[in-house]
Parts: C-alpha cells; sequence; structure tokens
C-alpha cells in the first residue's frame, strides 16, 4: 500500500526559492541560481537526503516554468494564482509585516486598516495555505520542515493542524517589533500572525533582541510562548566563497573600473573611499547615508577632492510605489550633492543602480569605509561580508539597530541611524582610523562575521529540531 506521506525528510519553504526562470526571446527557459545564505545552507544536506525546497512561483518565467513542468531536483514552485501572490506579498508582507518590524510607517497617516487590508489579508491567508498543504503532501512521516520568514507566519499552525507528526521551525530573517509598534495590527490579526508561528515546535531568530521582542508580544496578544522553544542564531558569512568568488578575473577587472572612476586627490593618492551597497530599500536609510556625507564634506572641507562615496543601491520591491519614491529621492540627493561640491575632475557621489554583485566584491575589496547604517535590520550582511573580502583593511560604521551590531559592535563605529551629524562625525574618525588600527579592527570582525557560516547555521536549526 502507498505511504499516505511524502518522501520528503527535509523541507524548506520561502517565498523566494533558490531558482528563477525568465523566458527568452526564442522562447526558452533560461534559470537563474540565487545566491544567500539559504542555498548554500541547504546545499549542506546534499540532494541525496531527501531534501526538497518549496517556494513561489514569482515572475512570469515562474509560472512558465511550472507550466511547462521544467525545474530542477530538490525544489518545488508553488503557482499561487498572480493575484492572490501580489495581495500576500506586496500587500501583506512587505507593506504590512515589513513595515511593522522595521517600523517604517509615517504614523499620523498611516497605517489605516480597512476594508482593502481585510482583503488582502484573506489572500494572505490562502497563499499560507497552499504552502501548508503542499509541505503536507510532500513531507515523510516525522520530516523536518523549515519555514522561513514573515511572508509565512501562519504556515506552522496550518500545518500542524494537516500533519502533527511533523517537526516544524520557523526562522524570522528580520527584526521583530517591540511590543507597542507590533500592537498597530488589528487585534486579531496580532494574534493569528503569533498563533501562527506557535504552531511551531521551534521558532529561530537572528538575536536574542528580536527573539525577546517576539516573547513579549506573545505575552501580550496570545497569554505567553506556550510550549514553543525558542533559539537565536547569527547567520554568519561565507567566507570560503567570498574570498575565492571576490578574487576571480571579473572582479579584478571592476576594482580597475572602480578606481578609475574613483580618482586621485590633488596629491595624485588615489582618493578614499566611503562604501555601501544595499538593496535599495527603504530600512536601509540610504538618504541619511547621503545627508551626512554631504554634512561631512561642509564642516570638514579638507575632504573635498579627496574622498568619494560608493553608494551602490539595487532596484528592490519596485512594484511599491513608496519603493519606486524612495529610490526617486535616493538619486535626487546624490545629483544634489555632486552639484553642489563635485569639481570637473571629482565626483564626490558615485551612484549605481544596476546589480552587479561582482562589482559589489570590487567595492568591498578596495573600501576604506563601509557605511552599514540602516534604520532596523534583522541582521545586515553587507556588515558582515566586507570584513572578510577587505584587501586592505576596512573601519565599519555601523548601525546600533542592525542584528550585526551584537556581534560586531566592540570593533565597529556605532551609530544612531537617525543621527546625521552623529554619522558624519562617524564618518571623518573612520576615514582618519590609523592604517594599523584598522587592519587589526578588520581581522577581529572578519572572525566575529563568519562565526557561523551557512551550513552550519542550517545544520544547527536543523538539529535543533530533531532532538
Ligand atoms: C529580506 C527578507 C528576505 C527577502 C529579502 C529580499 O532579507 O528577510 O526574505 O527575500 O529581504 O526581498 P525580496 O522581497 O526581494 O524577496
Amino acid at each position: 500500500m502507498a505511504s499516505r506521506f511524502g518522501a520528503a525528510q527535509v523541507l524548506v519553504a520561502s517565498n523566494r526559492g533558490p531558482v528563477s526562470y525568465q523566458v527568452r526571446e526564442d522562447g526558452s527557459l533560461h534559470a537563474r541560481r540565487g545566491g544567500g545564505g539559504l542555498v548554500s545552507g541547504l546545499s549542506a544536506i546534499g540532494p541525496d537526503a531527501g531534501a526538497l525546497w518549496v517556494c513561489s512561483a514569482l515572475g512570469d518565467g515562474d509560472r512558465e516554468a511550472v507550466r511547462r513542468g521544467v525545474g530542477e531536483d530538490g525544489v518545488r514552485m508553488l503557482d499561487v494564482p498572480a493575484d492572490v501572490h501580489a495581495d500576500a506579498y506586496n500587500g501583506i508582507a512587505n507593506s504590512v509585516l515589513w513595515f511593522v518590524h522595521h517600523m517604517l510607517y509615517q504614523t499620523p497617516l498611516e497605517p489605516a486598516f480597512d476594508a482593502e487590508f481585510r482583503r488582502q489579508w484573506a489572500s494572505y491567508e490562502t497563499y499560507n495555505r497552499a504552502f501548508a498543504e503542499a509541505l503536507a503532501a510532500e513531507a515523510a512521516e516525522g520530516a523536518a520542515v523549515l519555514v522561513q520568514d514573515y511572508h509565512l507566519t501562519l504556515v506552522p499552525g496550518m500545518l500542524r493542524a494537516l500533519r502533527p507528526d511533523l517537526r516544524i521551525g520557523h526562522f524570522s530573517h528580520t527584526p521583530w517589533a517591540p511590543v507597542d509598534y507590533f500592537r498597530l495590527l488589528p487585534d486579531d490579526i496580532a494574534e493569528q500572525v503569533v498563533r501562527g508561528m506557535l504552531g511551531a515546535d521551534r521558532l529561530g531568530f537572528l538575536t536574542r533582541r528580536w527573539a525577546d521582542a517576539f516573547t513579549a508580544c506573545c505575552d501580550a496578544v496570545a497569554g505567553g510562548t506556550g510550549r514553543v522553544r525558542i533559539g537565536v542564531h547569527g547567520l554568519g558569512a561565507d567566507a570560503g566563497f567570498l574570498r575565492e568568488r571576490a578574487h576571480r578575473a571579473d572582479v579584478g577587472e571592476r576594482m580597475a573600473a572602480l578606481r578609475a572612476e574613483i580618482g586621485t586627490d590633488p596629491g595624485g593618492r588615489p582618493r578614499r573611499t566611503v562604501v555601501r551597497v544595499d538593496r535599495t530599500e527603504l530600512s536601509k536609510n540610504i538618504v541619511r547615508g547621503l545627508l551626512a556625507y554631504r554634512r561631512l564634506l561642509t564642516d570638514r572641507p579638507e575632504w573635498r577632492e579627496r574622498v568619494v562615496h560608493v553608494a551602490f543601491a539595487y532596484p528592490s520591491r519596485q512594484d511599491l510605489a513608496v519603493y519606486r519614491e524612495y529610490t526617486a529621492e535616493v538619486e535626487r540627493v546624490a545629483r544634489e550633492i555632486n552639484g553642489t561640491f563635485g569639481t570637473p575632475g571629482w565626483t564626490p557621489v558615485l551612484l549605481h543602480v544596476e546589480d552587479d554583485f561582482a562589482r559589489s566584491l570590487a567595492a568591498y575589496r578596495l573600501a576604506d569605509v563601509a557605511l552599514v547604517n540602516p534604520i532596523r535590520d534583522g541582521m545586515n550582511l553587507v556588515a558582515k561580508e566586507v570584513p572578510v573580502v577587505s584587501d586592505e583593511g576596512c573601519v565599519l560604521v555601523l548601525s546600533r539597530e542592525a542584528g550585526a551590531f551584537e556581534e560586531l559592535g566592540p570593533d565597529a563605529l556605532a551609530v544612531n541611524p537617525y543621527d546625521v551629524t552623529g554619522t558624519a562625525a562617524a564618518l571623518h574618525e573612520a576615514l582618519t582610523t590609523d592604517p594599523a588600527e584598522r587592519a587589526a579592527r578588520t581581522g577581529r570582525l572578519a572572525a566575529a562575521a563568519t562565526a557561523l557560516p551557512p551550513e552550519r547555521w542550517f545544520m544547527e536549526q536543523l538539529e535543533a529540531l530533531r532532538g
């Protein structure tokens, strides 16, 4: 008799999967494999071990791949109707839950949870149910399921009801909101979110701070955390991958091109660099970073002609108007600084917006200062990657509101992300740190940044879930 269970022993569920497809002009499908911690973590288990990654079809290419039955071993894409996905992903996940956890609302006017929100919430439930049902169908008896992130908060509870035999984990890659802010959500929704997650056996967070905030929210809206176990796993950078990738020829070519763009100071020495690399994301605080740099050039004119702010801001969530407006604001402020301070031989801000990983690594290698100043951030892997690949040491100016600050704080220059003057002062201090001190700090930052590489981060959670 066929088993009423599926075959997968280990399952991962996330909105964005490890691969995406594009339809080429000739109608063929082109697969692109993504990077990131989860991808390398899951590859640690290997394809033979009965591991399955359940993710969502995101664009037309992915949907076409599902329709044609094209896919990779170990990956199952769910073709949730495009409008349901748009409501769940753009409407609820990115415009509500992301905003709550990163405290992004401009509260005099927003949020206003009305009928449209309720309609989108129903889609979020449908979307989560699609994942729960797929996981229930694919999982072997007693399998371990690792559900990822704020897109899928209801999955643990739904899956528990369908398959009480499973070991269910959930991991949050974002911060968790402080209780007063979390309670901006309508009471029934706040309760649904935490009860959904409490359906898991084990919940993971990137830092103790986010785990404690979650516990406080459970106490306030659900009378406690019940029988769930909570763990902290601070995802680290993948040193082996990064160092190898950062020394390939394409990165070398981009370093040469960047050096030419950056140019030399009036004394003929290479200009100093303040580097940042982000998705153009509201929480990354790119505009205040530019304002701090402008403040530096205003208050410390000795830096004019001698420093360049290399800012890579890659497009993100462009379906949302507020992200498009933020992108335009980043471009406007960068232009304004270049218009005010620039000279024929010196462009104070080099802003690049086309996503290019090799160029990001090139900038990491040559950075004198890395500026990582998010308003709030679950971890921030850029802060961990720069020290690992830096050629000659780099001073890290780091927001105390980034999860990475818990591990990197002692060797970084801490900033309050809202304090533009304070950030400008930190940039000056970073630019004047002596080279020996800078190299020593970078060594310690790299060690802290790689303490829990992606594979171990993943295996640690899997073992804790099974144990
Ligand atoms: C954050 C989230 C991830 C998400 C990523 C990129 O890091 O925690 O789940 O995948 O942002 O955002 P996107 O909306 O492009 O998937």
